[in-house]
């Protein structure tokens, strides 16, 4: 469904001539009614590989698909949720909601009616009227959830959404988002073991460029999972070994580097749990 082909991400700052390579060679795909995590460090280029596939940005090599086309624009077929949700502030719930399908030429009441059964699918028709100021985090990143539900998207890109939450609702969250993707395929980042083991079916292990994806984890505990279950401890125990060995940024062999292409001899481990 989406597919980073050998991607190749740098970022150049004209004024101080420093160009950062984000990703260096990263592949990854994501299957229809796949639940796809990504797992690493703080500045892997997590929300880089998310920024490239929801096209607000452009590979600096390799190729970006979607459905079978490359992608070279921002789409309402993709869906993108934020680790903060961007809600304005003037409007209220519903209304935040139907932005949207504001482009789509809708009726006035088809909006209304889709965007209240969004709503009702993330537990807030009730609060169709309330301004996102009085909301608590986690009803603000319900209606997040809800703004992307309302246009029915081919795919979710889920960037740490419910990692500013406490744990419990955090925890709701998760169950809430299982339920209402139905079969929507999801690339959700984290970096959470205990996140991504209770809700992917795959999960990319990402480092630092130039390692890029070091593993792919595929993930056979039935649903639904048990946090406290020994599988899914088992797993979790697992993914945090596979954090703790990669290198830091400030060891990692090229964090920083210029233009060339750098083949690095790391083999992504395949494995099935
Ligand atoms: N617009 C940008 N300009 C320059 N460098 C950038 C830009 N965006 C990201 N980077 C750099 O690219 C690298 C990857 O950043 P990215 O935000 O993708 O990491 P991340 O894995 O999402 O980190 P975090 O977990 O902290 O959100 C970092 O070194 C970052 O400083
Ligand atoms: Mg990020």
């Amino acid at each position: 469904m989406i597919r980073l082909e050998n991607i190749r991400k740098a970022y150049h700052d004209p004024e101080t001539g420093r160009t950062t390579v984000a990703l260096s060679d990263v592949s990854l795909a994501v299957k229809t009614g796949e639940f796809a995590c990504l797992l690493g460090p703080s500045g892997c280029g997590k929300s880089t590989t998310i920024n490239l596939l929801a096209g607000f940005t452009r590979p600096t090599r390799g190729r970006v698909w979607f459905d079978g086309n490359p992608i070279s624009d921002p789409g309402l077929d993709r869906g993108v949720v934020f680790q903060e949700p961007v809600l304005f502030s003037w409007l209220t719930v519903r209304q935040n909601v139907e932005f949207g399908l504001t482009s789509m030429g809708l009726s006035r009441g088809e909006r209304h009616r889709l965007a209240m059964t969004a709503l009702s699918m993330v537990g807030l028709a009730d609060q169709e009227a309330a301004l996102p100021h009085t909301l608590s985090g986690g009803m603000k990143q319900r209606v997040a959830l809800a703004r992307v539900l309302v246009v029915n998207p081919k795919v979710m890109l889920m960037d740490e959404p419910f990692s500013a939450l406490d744990p419990p609702t955090r925890e709701r969250l998760q169950d809430e988002l299982l339920k209402v993707r139905g079969n929507c395929p999801v690339l959700f980042v984290t970096h959470n073991p205990l996140e991504a083991a209770y809700l992917a079916d795959t999960i990319y292990i990402m480092a630092h460029a130039p390692l890029g994806i070091t593993a792919r984890i595929i993930v056979n505990l039935e649903r639904p999972r048990d946090r406290e279950g020994t599988d899914l401890q088992r797993l979790v125990h697992e993914l945090r070994g596979h954090l703790d060995q990669l290198p830091s940024a400030a060891s990692s062999p090229m964090p920083i580097c210029i233009s060339k292409s750098h083949p690095y001899p790391y083999k992504t481990r395949q494995e099935t749990c």
